[in-house]
């Protein structure tokens, strides 16, 4: 792997996440949840970022942005789609733009639905992608901004990614979302052995994260809207893509 990744929580269930490049140095900082967390991660590491990659504007991603700018002097990137709303932005990604990051590169894919302008960061390289609150271990973001539909679709085009992608996500939120998952889908014995590994490491006090896009394809019930036995057991056997998934995204908000 070209990067090293320093993986700590911040808030109370928010994920902070340091990228290095071995080689140049290189470093980025993923969303800034909390300032504190933040610095003692880059106390213990040692390494020095000179990015922050910010994936959408709600307040628990963007909270240390002027902080660390004004301590590192680092370059902001964000969403060009709600970049009023990103405090100190210095670079508006969309759709596409490919960015060198010393050895490796990230390339930005727009992943609207949480909010309108939500970007997911991916390191093909490292095989490594962020996709904050549009992809969660085994459940997908709120949707604030955007329909479903526009969600699917998201969610589609990290699916298409390569199966043994890591994937970091916003939230530790995979229990709460494997209770979830399992209403909708109690008989996916793959789901069930997770729900079990995942309450193991909780019960240690250790992060459920990072998953692959293998693992959420086979279990994560938001990417299984084409899943015949999920269709069976909302009663939408008939029903169009859209249409479950917006039922599976309904079901979870009442959950
Ligand atoms: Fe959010």
């Amino acid at each position: 792997m070209v990067l090293e990744v320093e993986q700590f929580m911040c808030r109370s269930d928010n994920f902070g996440v340091l990228v290095r490049d071995r080689e140049s140095g290189a470093t980025a900082i993923i969303d800034a949840p909390e300032e504190a967390p933040i610095l003692a991660a880059i106390e213990r590491t040692g390494w020095r970022p000179n990015a922050l990659l910010i994936t959408h504007h709600h307040h628990d991603h963007v909270e240390a942005n002027e902080a660390l700018k004004r301590r590192f002097g680092l370059t902001i990137y964000g969403p060009a789609a709600e970049a009023e709303k990103i405090p100190g932005i210095d670079r508006k990604l969309s759709e596409g733009d490919e960015v060198a990051f010393g050895a490796e590169s990230f390339t930005v894919i727009e992943t609207p639905g949480h909010t309108a302008g939500h970007i997911s960061y991916h390191f093909p390289k490292s095989q490594l992608l962020f996709s904050a609150d549009t992809l969660f271990a085994l459940g997908c973001g709120r949707l604030f901004e955007g329909t479903p539909a526009m969600m699917r679709n998201s969610l589609e085009k990290l699916m298409a990614l390569p199966l043994d992608t890591k994937v970091h996500c916003g939230h530790e939120y995979t229990l709460s979302n494997a209770a979830f998952a399992l209403s909708v889908d109690p008989t996916n014995e793959e789901l069930k052995a997770r729900a079990k590994l995942f309450e193991k490491l909780r019960a240690e006090g250790k992060p459920t994260l990072p998953t692959t896009i293998a693992d959420e394809l086979a279990t994560n019930p938001f990417l299984r809207w084409h899943d015949p036995v999920i269709r069976k057991n909302i009663g939408m056997e008939e029903a169009s893509d859209d249409e479950v998934f917006a039922e599976i995204r309904k079901r979870k908000d009442n959950f």
